[in-house]
């Protein structure tokens, strides 16, 4: 396969000969340039004064990967990462419009990201690579770099769910947006639904034509491809059987006793729906009075991009609810609600997974979740624990053998919760199993093979 460039919006270069983290996109983009060759370009997670901006990325080479790395100033923070990508896009893509925060000068700082990356980016070329770009914060890279005149294959993949076209023209400025996006030659979304709503966008929005393998316009075609994300079953099932014996895992353990855990691990982001899920389990705990003192539900809701308004109100809303909860239910002996602000190592996670009788992954939207499939890939296969799955969650579309919820529906999740929690073990064992058959035959090696190829088909014949 050809050399790769790959653009992301957070690089983490990993440290010298450090043991690859199982599972997670940060690994399958590391494979795929580990196999291809390559160079890694994004931003290194840190923020300077405009002064103090270095000229070109900082360049660091682990394990035979290049890493072209640049710190963004705190305006670009500010207008590019905390204000358009994540203020009025993400937003908007899941399905909230009423939350965006759209304002001109973060738009332009959105554009000028790009314009500097594609500069910086332009010169790290050699001649034939394929170019993969990845997620929201980078949909106008492509016509930037084509404006200075690169001509290799780029290719755009969404992690996020693609939105509708009546909720994309809720964004003032879609038309630009969604013209500078269309200079891909393939945009590959998670799910046949994203594919379909962005064909949507791209015929109704800019005039395109339908043809077999994307859409004509302006006389090219975006090729568009559907290929959702995987996970490394088998690494992932190994890190979980491994750490389940760590001593971590197993302090988790006794301090459960004989009390089932339901588990819930994510960033604390509103599309997550957390709230919701925190008031399932209240409602849980007022209609079954069994459930007092033999449940517990733990939350790990990591930091996440904390300088923005609306994360920062979240932690307070749900600081309230286990305070609530615990307060209205606790016993001498007993705590209904773990509520955990913090960061785990994955391999923690993995072991937690498959200590926990139920997962709950209940996102109000959701691109695709690779914490449900790896909760089930997690599992003991003798005594699996039970998937409780948000229908808007990306991954439903292929593990349908989960217990799908609504998020909006409070009774429902708490029914779900209980059928979960009462499920018997050979309905485990059979949902597991039609799950990680899935799992298997779609796996993040298959996925990222299989968008490089759909990309290099795109190259011009010679
Ligand atoms: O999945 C969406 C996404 O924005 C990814 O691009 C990113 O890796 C992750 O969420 C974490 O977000 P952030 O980089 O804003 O902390």
């Amino acid at each position: 396969m050809s050399r790769l460039l790959v653009v992301s919006n957070r690089v983490n270069v990993p440290r010298k000969r450090q043991k690859p983290q199982a599972g997670g996109m940060a690994v399958a983009l590391a494979g795929a340039l580990a196999e291809c060759g390559g160079i890694w370009f994004g931003w290194n997670g840190r923020v300077v004064e405009a002064e103090a901006m270095p000229e070109s990325p900082e360049f660091t080479e682990v394990d035979g990967i290049g890493y072209a790395t640049t710190p963004l100033t705190a305006m670009e923070h500010e207008r590019y990462y905390a204000g358009f990508a994540n203020s009025v896009l993400w937003p908007l893509c899941h399905f909230m419009p009423g939350r965006m925060q759209y304002r001109r000068e973060d738009r332009a700082g959105y554009a000028a990201v790009n314009q500097r990356f594609a500069r910086q980016i332009a010169p790290l070329l050699g001649g034939d690579e394929l170019i993969w770009v990845h997620d929201y914060h980078l949909a106008p890279l492509a016509a930037e770099l084509r404006a200075l005149g690169v001509q290799q294959p780029i290719g755009f993949f969404l992690h996020i769910p693609f939105p509708s076209f009546g909720l994309l023209r809720a964004m003032p400025d879609w038309r630009q947006w969604l013209e500078t996006l269309a200079h891909f030659d393939l945009i590959t979304l998670q799910t046949p639904e994203d594919r379909r709503a962005l064909e949507t966008a791209l015929v109704y929005g800019l005039g395109g034509r339908v043809v077999d393998d994307g859409i004509r316009l302006h006389d090219r075609t975006v090729r568009t491809a559907a290929r959702p994300v995987g996970v490394e079953v088998d690494q992932l099932a190994a890190t979980a059987a491994e750490t389940a014996h760590s001593r971590r895992v197993q302090r988790l353990v006794s301090s459960l006793g004989q009390r089932e855990l339901m588990i819930g691990v994510e960033r604390l982001d509103y599309s997550k729906g957390l709230p919701n899920r925190f008031d399932a389990y209240e409602h849980l705990l007022e209609t079954r009075r069994q459930r007092h003192g033999r449940t517990v539900f733990m939350q790990i809701a990591s930091p996440s991009r904390e300088d923005i308004d609306a994360y920062a109100r979240l932690q307070e809303t749900l600081e309230s609810k286990a305070g609530h909860i615990n307060g209205r239910y606790a016993d001498f002996d007993w705590v209904p609600v773990r509520y955990l602000h913090k960061t785990f190592a994955r391999g923690s996670l993995l072991g937690f997974y498959r200590t926990a009788r139920v997962g709950l992954v209940t996102p109000l939207r959701d691109g695709m979740n690779l914490v449900a499939k790896e909760f089930v890939a997690a599992q003991d296969p003798e005594d699996p624990g039970v998937l409780v799955l948000s229908e808007l969650a990306g991954a439903a579309a292929e593990l349908d053998a989960a217990i799908q919820v609504n998020p909006n529906d409070i009774e429902g999740m708490a029914e779900a919760m209980e059928e979960a929690l009462s499920m018997p073990l050979n309905e485990r064992r059979d949902r597991w199993r039609s799950q990680i058959t899935v799992l298997r035959a779609n796996s993040l090696d298959q996925w990222w093979r299989g968008c490089l190829r759909d990309l290099e088909v795109t190259r011009p014949a010679p």
